[in-house]
C-alpha cells in the first residue's frame, strides 16, 4: 500500500514536470515549414503571437503564393491573453469603385466563362498588406523591419519549391503562361519547374521591404501603388489610386456560439464561416451523435450542413451593404425551427429549397495557421487568393501576384461560382463591397482545452471545420481533427461529397437508400492546421495536415 502511494506520488510529481515543462513554450502550426520557423523565428526576438502572425502571413505569401499573398487578403482571429479581449481582423478584398454587379455579364446577361477568376479584371483590392501593418502597429510588440525579415530573406534567397506547389502550377498552368511577369517568375520555359527547383522572388523582396519601411504607404500609395494599377489598367483592370487609397481594415466582432458544452468562437461576415458553423451545430446541438450509427450520424450531419448552406446562399453578404439576420440565424430557436424539418429515415431534397445541381471543383486554394505563444495569446488565421495562383496575374515590377477574390461574389443571381456556390442579391457585385468568404479561422475552448484551427478549401471550409469541432466535442486532439476522412454537402449541388475511407460500403448504400445521392472525391481535400492547448496540464498538441506538406511545432 504504502508502495503504491509512493508510485502514484511519482507518478504525479513527473507528469507535473512534464506539464510544467511546456508552460513557457508556443505552438504554431501553418502550411508551410518555413512559415513555421519564420514565426518561431520572431517569437524568439521578443515578439508575441500578433507579431508571429505577421511574419508567418508574410512568408506563406512568399513560399505558398498559390494559398495566399500580397495580392490577397484575409481574416485574422485574435485572443489578447492580458485581458482576453477578442476581434477579427478583416483584411478581405473589396470591389474596385467601378465595379458594378453585371461586370462579368455579356449583352444577353450571361456569364463570361473564366472573367471572373482569371485576369487583371478578376483581382478585388488586397488587404493582405493593410492587415500586416494593422496587426503589427496595434498588437505587436516588434516593428515590421523585423517581422517581415524572414519573408525578405525567404523571397532573397529563395526556397525549393514542392511537390504541392508543382501540382498547383500545373492546375493553373495555361493561366499562368498568359502573363509574362507571371511565367518569369513562377514558370521555367514556361512550363512547370522541376522537382525541387529554387525560386527566387526579387521583385516581391522589394515590395515587402517597402511595407517594413513605409507601412501602408508603402503598398497603397508610391512607386508600388503606381506599378500595380498601371499593370492592371494595362491588362483590362478597372483599379484606381482612389482603389488603394480608400481601402481599409475593420476590425469585427467574431461569431460565437456553444454545442455540446464546447464555446466556438469564429469568423463574422463578410465571411460566411461563423454564421454557417454555428447554425449547423445548433442544428445538431440535441442529437447524440456519438452514440448514433455511421449511417444516421452521417445523415443527420449532412441535413444539418444542407440547411446552414441554404442559408448561406440567401442571406449571407457584407453587412456594410446589406442586412444580415445574423442573431436570428445563429440563434438556438431557430435551429430547433430547422432541425424539426429533418426526417431520421429521409434526406430532404434541395430542390424543396430551390436551386439546380452541378459539381464545380475546388479546394486546394487558400491558407491556414494557428497560433499559441507562451503568455496565451492566439492567431488563427486562414488567408486566400481565392483560386490556386489567384488570378495568374501578377503586377509588372511588384511580384505581387493578385488575388481573384472578384468570383466569390455572385455574377449572376443562381449561377454557381467556381466553388458551385450560388447566392443572391445579398451577395451581389457592389464598388467597394467585401464578396463573401468561407474562411474560417476559429477558436473553440471547454473546461480543459483550448483548440485554434482552421483550413483552406473554398465551400468546404465550413464543413472541414464542422467535422473537426465536433470531433474536439468527443474528446479528439488535433492529431484527429486533421487526419479526418472528410464529407460535405452544400445545399447545392444536391450531394454527399466525401474523400475515399469517409464513408463505408454500409454508410453509402445506407444514405443512398435515405435518398442522398454521394460521390467520391478524386482527391483529398482541405489543409487544416491544428493546435491545441490542455489547461490542466499545460501541455500542448499540434498538427499540420497529412494532405500537405505544412509543419506543425512547439518549443
Ligand atoms: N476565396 C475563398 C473564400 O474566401 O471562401
Amino acid at each position: 500500500m504504502k508502495n503504491l502511494k509512493f508510485l502514484i506520488f511519482i507518478t504525479l510529481l513527473v507528469s507535473f514536470q512534464l506539464a510544467k515543462s511546456e508552460d513557457n513554450k508556443a505552438a504554431i502550426a501553418s502550411a508551410h515549414p518555413l512559415a513555421t520557423y519564420a514565426g518561431f523565428e520572431i517569437l524568439s526576438q521578443g515578439g508575441n503571437a500578433f507579431d508571429a502572425a505577421v511574419a508567418v502571413s508574410a512568408a506563406l505569401s512568399v513560399v505558398e503564393p498559390a494559398g495566399s499573398g500580397l495580392g490577397g487578403g484575409g481574416f485574422w482571429l485574435l485572443h489578447r491573453a492580458s485581458d482576453g479581449f477578442q476581434t477579427m481582423i478583416d483584411g478581405r478584398e473589396k470591389a474596385p469603385l467601378s465595379a458594378n454587379k453585371n461586370m462579368f455579364l455579356d449583352q444577353q446577361g450571361n456569364v463570361i466563362k473564366g472573367l471572373s477568376k482569371d485576369g487583371a479584371l478578376s483581382a478585388g483590392i488586397p488587404g493582405l498588406p493593410a492587415a500586416l501593418v494593422h496587426l503589427s502597429d496595434k498588437y505587436g510588440k516588434l516593428p515590421l523591419e523585423i517581422t517581415l525579415q524572414p519573408a525578405i530573406n525567404y523571397a532573397e534567397q529563395g526556397f525549393s519549391i514542392g511537390e504541392r506547389h508543382r501540382k498547383l502550377l500545373k492546375f493553373r498552368l495555361a493561366i499562368l503562361q498568359q502573363n509574362k511577369s507571371t511565367a518569369r517568375i513562377f514558370l521555367s520555359n514556361n512550363n512547370v519547374p522541376k522537382e525541387k527547383a529554387l525560386l527566387k522572388q526579387l521583385d516581391l523582396a522589394n515590395t515587402l521591404k517597402q511595407i517594413a519601411k513605409d507601412g501602408k504607404k508603402g503598398f497603397y500609395s508610391g512607386k508600388v501603388a503606381d506599378l500595380l494599377i498601371n499593370s492592371v489598367q494595362k491588362a483590362g483592370g478597372i483599379w484606381t489610386q482612389k482603389d488603394l487609397d480608400q481601402y481599409k481594415i475593420i476590425e469585427r466582432e467574431p461569431v460565437k456560439g456553444q454545442y455540446q458544452g464546447v464555446k466556438i468562437t469564429s469568423a463574422a461576415l463578410p465571411s460566411s464561416g461563423g454564421v454557417v458553423l454555428i447554425e449547423a451545430l445548433n442544428i445538431l446541438s440535441t442529437y447524440p451523435l456519438k452514440t448514433l450509427d455511421g449511417i444516421s450520424r452521417k445523415h443527420l450531419i449532412s441535413e444539418a450542413m444542407r440547411r446552414a448552406y441554404h442559408d448561406r446562399a440567401y442571406y449571407l453578404g457584407d453587412t456594410d451593404f446589406v442586412d444580415v439576420p445574423v442573431q436570428r440565424l445563429i440563434n438556438p430557436d431557430y435551429a430547433a425551427g430547422l432541425r424539426m424539418t429533418i426526417r431520421q429515415d429521409k434526406a430532404t431534397p434541395s430542390s424543396f429549397f430551390a436551386g439546380n445541381s452541378q459539381e464545380k471543383k475546388g479546394g486546394h486554394d487558400t491558407t491556414h495557421f494557428s497560433i499559441i505563444d507562451k503568455e496565451g495569446n492566439r492567431v488563427s488565421a486562414t488567408l486566400s487568393v481565392n483560386f490556386p495562383f489567384g488570378s495568374g496575374f501578377v503586377a509588372e515590377g511588384t511580384g505581387v501576384l493578385l488575388n481573384d477574390e472578384m468570383d466569390d461574389f455572385v455574377s449572376k443571381t443562381g449561377e454557381m461560382n467556381g466553388y458551385g456556390l450560388v447566392g443572391g442579391l445579398a451577395n451581389s457585385i457592389e464598388p467597394e463591397k467585401r464578396m463573401l468568404s468561407s474562411m474560417s479561422p476559429t477558436f473553440i475552448e471547454d473546461e480543459t482545452r483550448i483548440g485554434v484551427l482552421g483550413t483552406p478549401g473554398g465551400s468546404r471550409i465550413i464543413s472541414m471545420v464542422l467535422l473537426a469541432i465536433l470531433d474536439f466535442a468527443e474528446g479528439n486532439g488535433p492529431e484527429s481533427w486533421v487526419e479526418l476522412p472528410r464529407y460535405h454537402h452544400q445545399y447545392i449541388p444536391d450531394l454527399i461529397q466525401y474523400e475515399k475511407g469517409a464513408l463505408t460500403n454500409d454508410e453509402i448504400e445506407g444514405l443512398q437508400s435515405l435518398g442522398h445521392k454521394v460521390k467520391e472525391k478524386k482527391y483529398r481535400y482541405g489543409n487544416m492546421q491544428g493546435v491545441l492547448y490542455n489547461k490542466k496540464f499545460k501541455t500542448f498538441s499540434v498538427a499540420s495536415d497529412p494532405r500537405g506538406e505544412g509543419r506543425a511545432l512547439i518549443r
